[in-house]
C-alpha cells in the first residue's frame, strides 16, 4: 500500500478488517509473549469475520477455540523457508495468505529480514510490521533491511540477523581483538556474520574461522566466495555440540579459541550447552560473545548469567545492542 502512515493497532479506530486483499490474514508472533498476547487479542477483536493464521513460537499466547483461527508452531530461531517443516510451508503456501504482519520488537530491524525471505516464498502481496509500542509500519522498511553493509573497508552483501554496529563489533574483535587460537561461530544461517569475523581475520592476517551449524543454507559457499573468504571459512555441518567434544581431533591438538561467538538456537537448553560445551576451549584473554542476550531470549540471558558472570572465569561484561561479551580472566 502506497503512502501509508504509521498506525497503532490498540488506537480505538484501527480495524484489521478494513485492510485491503481478500483471504485469511497472516500473523507472525515472533515477539516477547506479552506484547505477541496483546497483539494477538487485538488483531482478533477488529478482524470482523476475516480468518487468522498465527505463526508463533509461543504455545500459550492464543484461546484456541476461536473458529477464525489457525495456529501453527515454529521452533527455530531464524524463521525462512528453509527452517519451516515442508508440510508447514506447503498449508502456508496453499493458504491464499496476501496480507501478513509481523510482530518484532528490536529497535535496528534485523528481524525482518528473516520474514522477507519466508514471505517472498508465500508470494504474499502487503506485509506490515508491528513494533514495540504496536505501531503498524510498511514494508519499505522490511525491504531497506536487505541493504549492503559495510566492515573496514569492505561492502557485503549477503543478509546477517545481526544490526550494523554488532557486525563491526565482531569485525574488529576478529581483526584486532585479544588472545590467540581459532576464531569460533556457532550458528552460520547464511554466513553473514561468518562473513565479517573472517574480513577481520584476513585484514590482519589472524588464523581462520570455525562455522557451525546443522542446517546448511544453498547459498552458504556463495556467499562466502563473493566475499573473498572462501578459503579462510571452515564449515562444519554438524550441532556444535558435536564439534566441541571432536574439537582436539578436528584440530589437531591445537585447541585454544580466542573468540567464540554464540548465535545458535536460543533456547536456555541449547545457549547453556554451547557454552558448557566450549567455554573452556577460550584460555585466559579470549572473549566470548553472544547474540540476542534481551528479554526477547530470557534463555540466553540465564545461560550468561549461570555459567559466564557466576562462573568467576570471565570479566569485562559488556553490551552492544543485544550482544554480550565477555573476556576469560582465569
Ligand atoms: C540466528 S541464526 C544465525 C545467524 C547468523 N549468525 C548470521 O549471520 O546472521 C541461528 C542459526 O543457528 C543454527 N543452529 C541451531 N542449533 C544449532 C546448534 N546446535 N549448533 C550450531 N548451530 C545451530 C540454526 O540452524 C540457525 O541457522
Amino acid at each position: 500500500m502506497s503512502g501509508f502512515n504509521p498506525v497503532t493497532i490498540l488506537d480505538f479506530e484501527f480495524r484489521l478488517s478494513s485492510f485491503p486483499l481478500s483471504g485469511p490474514i497472516l500473523f507472525v508472533a515472533s515477539s516477547p509473549v506479552w506484547h505477541c498476547s496483546l497483539v494477538a487479542r487485538r488483531l482478533l477483536e477488529t478482524s470482523g469475520d476475516r480468518h487468522l493464521i498465527f505463526l508463533t513460537r509461543h504455545r500459550e499466547i492464543l484461546p484456541s477455540d476461536d473458529p477464525r483461527i489457525q495456529t501453527y508452531y515454529y521452533d527455530s530461531t531464524a524463521l525462512s523457508p528453509s527452517t519451516l517443516p515442508a508440510a508447514l510451508l506447503a498449508i502456508l503456501k496453499n493458504s491464499g495468505v496476501k496480507l501478513a504482519l509481523y510482530a518484532q520488537t528490536s529497535a535496528d530491524d534485523i528481524a525482518y529480514i528473516e520474514i522477507a525471505r519466508l514471505l517472498r516464498e508465500l508470494d504474499v502481496s502487503e506485509c506490515y510490521a508491528i513494533d514495540w509500542n504496536f505501531i503498524l509500519h510498511s514494508r519499505d522498511d522490511l525491504l531497506r533491511c536487505q541493504d549492503p553493509w559495510r566492515v573496514g573497508a569492505h561492502l557485503v552483501r549477503t543478509p546477517a540477523l545481526l544490526a550494523k554496529k554488532q557486525l563491526t563489533y565482531l569485525y574488529q574483535l576478529a581483526k584486532e581483538g585479544p588472545g590467540t587460537g581459532a576464531v569460533v561461530e556457532i550458528g552460520t544461517w547464511r554466513g553473514g556474520s561468518a562473513i565479517a569475523l573472517a574480513l577481520g581475520c584476513l585484514d590482519s592476517g589472524r588464523p581462520p574461522v570455525v562455522t557451525i551449524d546443522p542446517v546448511h543454507q544453498p547459498d552458504l559457499e556463495t556467499n562466502l566466495a563473493q566475499h573473498g573468504v572462501r578459503d579462510v571459512v571452515r564449515y562444519y555441518c554438524m550441532s556444535s555440540q558435536e564439534v566441541a567434544v571432536n574439537w582436539s581431533y578436528f584440530m589437531r591438538g591445537h585447541t585454544a579459541v580466542r573468540l567464540l561467538w554464540i548465535d545458535g538456537e536460543h533456547t536456555y537448553k541449547s545457549a547453556a550447552a554451547d557454552t558448557l560445551h566450549w567455554r573452556d576451549y577460550v584460555e585466559p584473554g579470549g572473549m566470548i560473545c553472544y547474540h540476542d542476550y534481551g528479554e526477547n531470549f530470557p534463555g540466553v540471558v540465564r545461560a550468561v548469567y549461570e555459567h559466564i558472570i557466576l562462573s568467576g572465569k570471565f570479566a569485562d561484561f559488556k553490551r552492544v545492542g543485544g550482544l554480550f561479551s565477555a573476556m576469560r580472566v582465569r
